[in-house]
């Protein structure tokens, strides 16, 4: 079954992923909350209902180990974030309909109900496990509580997830040499009596549902590798106290965090629909599956995600969703990640762009966002350096739509005191009709980007129009074909004012403002494009400002300080306490290895040809290495550690020999060899050339 293009008669419901409230958010964490925004506001354009909702994910070991190290109860800790994040997101004019949090009664009464139909519907069983515990804390040690090896890819993982490796979703006791994070001691493995949600029982469903989920490319495509393979059952219940108490009166377990947190989904349209009656919204008309209807015939919930939790929204969640009764998602648009001038984001060494320093640092909201939601596909990792963000506002901003706007209008207030008396002509129409389609063709194939670029492109049109035409020669011998070009003119600003409103709302509101037109930019469709713009208005504001280079020097060299500091501390830290590196290096091994054995290994010297990223796996590289007889693709886990643009041309060291694999569906053939945690690449000193021997 394949979806009707939006706009539909059905309500639609946006969300964005539930932040962890649990620290500071940087701008890599806004991209997926300005893509959300752009997307809601873009459908509404198109005049489609929609609610756009969130709220803050409050329970989990993500938030309890915080809140542990700070001292304070989870409760505490996880309100004093999400009263925060519900102050910031509107300040970079994300505007939820509702932002609630995971631990309010709406939530906690609805994800009761949910796990009793599932129970009652049979998809919930009880099963022995094993259990991380600490026996020096007496504690359980769920998820990442424990960190220890991954019995998928052999990276090192946290116990609910591979982070570092290959990505997956990790189950209780499924970790290898675990490790107490309290502690640092190896944990011992109990057994304990948790809860199971069948999720092997909706493989058929969710072949069918994969197949007909829209969105990015990367989150209907990666799933089919877990769908296809074999399907394992879902612990939803932990060893915790912090959290939303397992339903059944008597139990000691709470709900596992993947449990409530997306159904705060649902609870939050709700708390929405109950604000705005059910007239304006009605949240069981989106969510509530009607008997009778084909699946996904009722709302049109939008899944607005980073790329690491796209097994949680295309597997687990539309098989809770089916299983309770609930509308499945139409569609999931999974983000890229951001960098840093090329390297990751990184809360602890302070390399980041916190979201409040940007602010204080006197930019508008508008700008990132435009930044955010333009400078690569929603499912590309994006850069963020000072430097394109200067290029970006001065050359597309203010180069293109600023100008176009302030001096076209500005040449129609000044010479009509508003809009000239003429009709609207053919050729512009058409223009602006096209950037129409193109905007409504970007909302339907999920393109946040082109959805942006509609309007920028439409403005551009607009500075070569009236480059072409010239209106400034035609006031005094063809008065009537200046008042034209110049009613044109008009027509396509406020054209761009609604265009670009998804990315830029402030920004719009004032042009819409300015163009002197009724209420406001945010509530009107598609459609006022065309519609003829109001007689006069008074003199246009300059919308964007240059931002010099100097700023950006400064800004660079902030940047850098700080993550100076940052090191400079940790490095002091470390060096202080050496007898803790020692202890935290691996033991030299026992066993020994004959010279014959070290023989079947084939090493050899390589050339690095290229890099690039791997889709889907945030830390891994796919290199093109020049081993001398011939050249091989090795996948390597060094991404987040280099700057892959610097790796063509480096000598590495290879093991050639060793068994080819297949990681994130790209084969690996041979493996670099490096250093440490920081994959630091093993190189040759003096002149050996690709394929020379190591012995
Ligand atoms: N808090 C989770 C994270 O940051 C995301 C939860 S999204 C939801 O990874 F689906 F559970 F809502
Ligand atoms: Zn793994």
């Amino acid at each position: 079954m394949s979806h009707e293009s939006f706009p539909t008669e059905n309500p639609a419901v946006v969300t964005c992923g539930l932040p962890y409230a649990n620290g500071d958010l940087h701008i890599g964490h806004l991209r997926t909350y300005v893509g959300g925004d752009v997307y809601a506001r873009a459908l509404r354009k198109l005049g489609q209902r929609t609610a756009f909702v969130s709220g803050s994910d409050m329970h989990g070991t993500p938030v309890a180990i915080n809140a542990d190290q700070e001292g304070v109860t989870p409760e505490e800790f996880a309100l004093d974030w999400h009263e925060t994040y519900e102050r910031t997101f509107p300040r970079f004019n994300v505007e939820f309909d509702n932002y609630g949090h995971t631990h309010d009664e709406t939530n906690a009464e609805l994800t009761r109900s949910i796990v009793r139909t599932l129970v009652e519907n049979g998809h919930v069983y009880e099963k022995e496990i094993q259990v991380a515990y600490d026996p020096e804390n007496d504690q359980y040690l769920p998820d990442r509580y424990v960190e220890g090896t991954c019995p998928y890819c052999g990276e090192t993982a946290r116990g609910d997830e591979c982070d570092e490796g290959c990505g997956r979703h990790l189950e209780p006791g499924e970790i290898e040499d675990p490790v107490s994070i309290v502690t640092g001691d190896p944990a011992e493995y109990r057994t304990r009596t948790h809860k199971f949600f069948r999720v092997s029982e909706f493989q058929e469903y969710l072949s069918a549902f994969i197949d007909r989920l829209e969105g990015t490319s990367n989150a209907r495509n990666q799933p089919r590798e877990w769908i296809e393979g074999e399907l394992r059952d879902w612990c939803i219940t932990r060893d915790m106290d912090w959290g939303i108490d397992y339903p059944d009166g008597e139990s000691d377990l709470v709900l596992y965090v993947w449990v409530d947190a997306p159904i705060e989904y649902i609870s939050s349209t709700k708390q929405y629909s109950e604000r705005v009656g059910t007239d304006a919204f009605d949240w069981e008309e989106a969510w509530r599956e009607q008997p009778g209807t084909p699946p996904g015939a009722n709302g049109e919930i939008v899944h607005v995600i980073g790329r690491d939790i796209i097994q949680h929204h295309t597997v687990f969640w539309p098989a809770m969703l089916e299983g309770a009764g609930y509308t499945e998602p139409r569609a999931v648009m999974a983000s890229g990640f951001i960098t840093l001038n090329g390297k990751g984001f990184s809360t602890s060494r302070n390399r980041a762009v916190w979201a409040d320093e940007y602010l204080d640092e006197g930019f508008h909201p508008d700008l990132l966002r435009y930044y955010l939601a333009t400078n690569g596909g929603f499912q590309q990792d994006v850069d963020f350096s000072w430097d394109r963000f200067r290029e970006r506002t001065n050359n597309e901003l203010v180069g293109t739509v600023g100008n176009f706007l302030y001096r076209s209008m500005l040449f129609a207030q000044r010479n009509y005191g508003g809009t000239p008396d003429a009709d609207l002509s053919a050729e512009v129409r058409d223009r602006i009709e096209d950037a129409m389609e193109a905007f409504t063709d970007a909302v339907n194939d999920y393109s946040v980007r082109e959805a942006g670029n509609a309007a920028v492109r439409l403005a551009q049109f607009g500075n070569e129009y009236i480059q072409r035409n010239e209106p400034w020669k035609l006031t005094d011998d063809d008065p009537e074909a200046a008042a034209q070009v110049i009613r044109d003119c008009v027509q396509i600003a406020k054209a761009v004012a609604i265009l670009f409103e998804p990315v830029a709302p402030d920004k719009c509101e004032r042009l819409w403002a300015d163009l002197n037109e009724d209420g406001s930019v945010h509530d009107v469709t598609l459609d006022a494009a065309l519609e003829a713009p109001a007689a006069d208005f008074g003199e246009p504001t300059e919308l964007f400002e240059t931002i010099p280079e100097e700023r950006v020097g400064e800004l660079n060299e902030k940047l850098q300080e700080r993550i100076a500091e940052t090191e400079a501390a940790s490095e002091s830290e470390a060096a202080g306490d050496t007898a803790e590196v020692v202890d935290e290096l691996e033991p030299l091994a026992d066993e020994r290895v004959s010279f014959d054995e070290f023989e079947e290994l084939d090493i050899r010297v390589g050339e690095i040809l290229d890099a690039e990223g791997v889709e889907g796996a945030d830390k891994l590289a796919k290199l093109t290495v020049d081993v001398g007889l011939e050249e091989r693709q090795i996948v390597a886990g060094i991404k987040q550690l280099h700057d892959l643009d610097s790796l063509p041309g480096k000598r590495v060291v290879v093991l050639v020999n060793l068994e080819t694999a297949e990681l994130f569906g790209v084969e690996s053939d041979g493996m670099v060899l490096a250093a440490g945690e920081e994959a630091d690449l093993l190189t040759t000193h003096g002149d050996a050339r690709p394929g020379e021997k190591i012995r």
